[in-house]
């Protein structure tokens, strides 16, 4: 399976967007860009052809949410953005996570890799239990999610890194796992809580590595990338 690490675009508009992506050498390869719902809602689905049409490949983190039949239309037209992964709330239902497949596979039969969300981070164990009345613990729930994502059919999940090797055991070695909270040692932790380092993330199985500001905020992003792609990738 194919490893790589992802920056996260995290960028209010097109301008900083750019200035940012101009940083990288032009003849190198192009970073795996994540473009989340503040730079698509900033811009649209133009922004997201201009960093295609850049070389970048890109994951589109929308997290889509909602009855089967409009997330499969909507899964349609990102598809047609050319993305390379997308994601969706795997609370959706298994309903909802074929339907989305079904919407985002091209006439071709290629189709961006899709992912889900268990459960977001944010969301602590006494909000699964009180607000959602989620009795099952965090974890138990978490797995049970990434298992009804891996029987419809879907590549993926988003998880800690954490998480990653348990997810592997349970939901197959081919079954992807994408990991924010990644920090270089001694780097400043920001408001991620549990965190590991690229290299820890690889040997606990993670595939894709989600990384925002240590490479956006950096000094030097460009040597934070390349940092990053070697500490991961070995
Ligand atoms: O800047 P940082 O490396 O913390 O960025 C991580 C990225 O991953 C952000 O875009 C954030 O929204 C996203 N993310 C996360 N935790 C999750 C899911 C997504 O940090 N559980």
């Amino acid at each position: 399976m194919a490893k790589d690490v992802i920056v996260a675009l995290d960028f209010p508009s097109r301008e900083e967007t750019l200035a940012f992506l101009d940083r990288f050498p032009a003849g190198e390869a192009k970073p795996f860009v994540k473009i989340g719902m503040e730079l698509y809602y900033a811009e649209g689905p133009s922004i997201v052809r201009e960093i295609k049409a850049r070389g970048h490949r890109i994951f589109l983190d929308l997290k889509l949410h909602d009855i089967p039949n409009t997330v499969k239309r909507a899964m349609a037209v990102l598809s047609g953005l050319e993305v390379d992964m997308v994601n969706l709330h795997a609370a959706g239902t298994s309903a909802m996570m074929k339907a989305a497949l079904e919407g985002l596979t091209r006439p071709g039969g290629t189709r961006p890799i899709l992912i889900a969300v268990t459960q977001l981070t944010s969301t602590g164990p006494e909000s699964l239990k009180d607000e959602l009345l989620i009795e099952t613990p965090m974890a138990e729930t978490v797995l049970a999610y990434a298992k009804n994502a891996a029987a419809s059919g879907l590549d993926g999940v988003v998880c800690s890194p954490l998480e990653a090797a348990l997810v592997k055991e349970r939901c197959g070695r081919d079954f992807c796992t994408v990991t924010p909270g990644v920090r270089f040692a001694g780097g400043d932790v920001g408001d991620q809580k549990r965190v590991m380092t690229p290299a820890q993330a690889a040997e606990n199985g993670c595939d894709y590595i989600v990384m925002g500001r240590p490479i956006t905020q950096a000094e030097d992003p460009v040597e934070a990338y390349r940092r990053a792609v070697s500490e991961f990738l070995g």
